[in-house]
């Protein structure tokens, strides 16, 4: 739902009408299995179904980090652990079984189909019937779940088609995923979601994913160690937890505080990325995207701030304390008289009048990173 990317070229109408034969073909066969199906059953975490064994190159098996560290001890809990599981996991199963009776899915007539390790999405289009198999889920549902059908192109890449109904965590329930039609659309794939080539169905498991064997555009995707997990911070650790610890990786903790911004931007964006005229105090669109905002503030241009001043990547947001005021009294209060001290406030609702949620796509808000002092106006947002 958001590829990072607002540049992406679409892919060449050839390529995008043999990979549609290819969809067709597939939404037509029921109950067809589309893609490489992960061998193991869906088990309640992502972080669980990292299949060590399997992967070479390094890889350890991240059960092993928490025989040695506390870090690993909650992190299964936390978002990037779960922002990607296969479809048959148990939580998605759950939430998809609520379509069929969302608002959206009565009117467009969509629900799901499940079997022993498989799931269909089915719906309508003229009276004819059609399904499309779902492989996995994106995203957490601290904000939303999106899911999506793997299927090979005419010449092996993996493709993606986004399914068209998204449950949100605000309502509670389906909507349109955002960036779909309103309409929908009167082909068999078009009517459940939106068709994205290679290279952009690369994109959405790059961001989502800690290890993707890609060759040739093609996904294994038996092989995707699904979630933002230890490795992808830390990289491979094989050797580390070999060696109990004395080999380390040599690219950790070597550079600076940008580096350290630019380790969490690669997925959250870069304020680099961001087009200097869309970065604006008016633009609700960039509130999605943390350090663009946040390297704007005067807290981060005047001190050694990085992500993890407020952030602990280890634990769950619930865990940490999130919304407290720990994070701007760390500089902001009298004990610390190389700062300026609030003349409003300084209550406990700093976040709400310097960095408050703001509503984005509709049923998602985002915390805004661009520290500042608002009017009453922006406030209203
Ligand atoms: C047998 C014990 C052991 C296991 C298993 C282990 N580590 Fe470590 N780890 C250590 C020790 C010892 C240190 C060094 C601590 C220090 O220097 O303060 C360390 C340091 C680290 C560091 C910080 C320094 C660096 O190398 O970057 C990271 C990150 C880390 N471990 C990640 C992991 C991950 C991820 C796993 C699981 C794949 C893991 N460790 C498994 C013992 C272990
Ligand atoms: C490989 C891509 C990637 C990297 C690298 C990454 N993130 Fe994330 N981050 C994500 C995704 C995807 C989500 C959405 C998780 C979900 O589905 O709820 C997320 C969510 C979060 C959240 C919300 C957590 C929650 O539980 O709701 C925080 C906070 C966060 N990231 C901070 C960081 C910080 C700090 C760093 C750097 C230390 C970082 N991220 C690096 C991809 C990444
Ligand atoms: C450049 C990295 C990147 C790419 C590419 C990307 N995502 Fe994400 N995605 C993220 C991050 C980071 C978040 C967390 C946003 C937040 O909480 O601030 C996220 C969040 C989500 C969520 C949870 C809802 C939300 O908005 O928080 C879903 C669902 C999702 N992505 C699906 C996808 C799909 C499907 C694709 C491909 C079409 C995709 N993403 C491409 C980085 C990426
Ligand atoms: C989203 C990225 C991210 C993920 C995922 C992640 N870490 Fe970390 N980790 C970091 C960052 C950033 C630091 C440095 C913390 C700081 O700046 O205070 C760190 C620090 C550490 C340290 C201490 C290093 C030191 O020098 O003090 C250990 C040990 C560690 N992580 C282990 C793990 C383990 C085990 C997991 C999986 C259970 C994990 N990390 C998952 C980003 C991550
Ligand atoms: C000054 C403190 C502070 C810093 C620095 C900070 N954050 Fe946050 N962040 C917060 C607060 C507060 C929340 C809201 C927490 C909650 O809702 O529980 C938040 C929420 C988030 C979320 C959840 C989605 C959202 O927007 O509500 C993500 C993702 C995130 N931060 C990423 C980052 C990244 C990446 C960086 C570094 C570029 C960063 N944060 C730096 C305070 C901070
Ligand atoms: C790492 C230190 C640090 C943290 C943490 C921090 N700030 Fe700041 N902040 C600064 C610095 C430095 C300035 C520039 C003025 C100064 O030197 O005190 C500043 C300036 C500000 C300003 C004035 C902005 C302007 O444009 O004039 C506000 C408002 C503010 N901070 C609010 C907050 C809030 C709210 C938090 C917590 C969410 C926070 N800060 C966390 C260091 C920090
Ligand atoms: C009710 C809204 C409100 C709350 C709550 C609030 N502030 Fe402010 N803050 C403001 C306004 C308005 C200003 C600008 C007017 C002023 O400084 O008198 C401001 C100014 C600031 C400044 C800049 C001061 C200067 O001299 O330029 C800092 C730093 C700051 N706030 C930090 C905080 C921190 C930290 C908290 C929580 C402990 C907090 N604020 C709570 C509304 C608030």
């Amino acid at each position: 739902m958001d590829d990072r990317s607002d540049t992406d070229e679409p892919s060449s109408p050839l390529a995008r009408r043999e990979a549609m034969i290819a969809t067709l073909f597939v939404a037509m066969l029921l109950g067809a299995t589309v893609g490489v199906r992960r061998t193991a059953p869906a088990r309640q975490s992502a972080v669980a179904a990292v299949d060590a064994t399997a992967v070479p190159d390094g890889w350890a098996d991240e059960q092993t980090c928490i025989d040695c560290h506390e870090q690993a001890e909650d992190f299964r809990q936390t978002g990037h652990a779960n922002t990607l599981v296969p479809a048959t996991d148990p939580d998605s199963v759950r939430l998809l079984r609520l379509l069929k009776d969302s608002q959206i899915g009565e009117v467009e007539k969509a629900q799901i189909r499940i079997g022993d390790n498989e799931v269909h999405a089915v719906c309508a289009t003229n009276n004819v019937p059609g399904a499309a198999s779902l492989n996995w889920c994106f995203g957490s549902g601290t904000h939303a779940r999106t899911w999506v059908g793997t299927l090979p192109d005419a010449f092996g890449a993996t493709d993606l088609l986004e399914l068209r109904w998204t449950w949100f965590q605000s309502t509670g329930s389906f909507d349109l995923t955002p960036g779909h039609p309103q309409q929908k659309s009167q082909s068999a794939v078009g009517a459940m979601g939106l068709l994205f080539d290679g290279p952009r169905a690369w994109r959405c498991f790059a961001c989502h994913s800690t290890r993707l064997p890609v060759s040739d555009g093609h996904i294994t995707e038996s092989h995707i160690a699904p979630g933002v997990t230890c490795q992808r911070c830390h990289g491979p650790r094989q050797q580390h937890v070999e060696s109990e610890g004395s080999w380390h990786d040599p690219a950790w903790n070597a550079g600076d505080r940008i580096d350290a911004v630019r380790r969490c931007a690669q997925c959250h964006r870069p304020p680099e990325e961001q087009k200097p005229e869309e970065i604006h105090e008016n633009n609700v669109d960039i509130v999605r995207f943390q350090p663009v905002g946040l390297s704007q503030s005067a807290c981060f241009k005047a001190s050694q701030m990085t992500c993890t001043t407020c952030h602990n990547p280890h634990k769950p947001l619930e865990h940490q304390d999130s919304k407290g005021i720990w994070q701007c009294v760390q500089c902001h209060s009298p004990e610390h008289n190389d700062h300026i001290l609030c003349g409003a406030g300084m209550n406990d609702n700093c976040l709400q009048c310097h960095m408050p949620p703001v509503q984005h796509d509709a049923p998602v808000a985002f915390t805004d990173h661009w520290i500042r002092i608002r009017n009453q106006t922006e406030l209203q947002r």
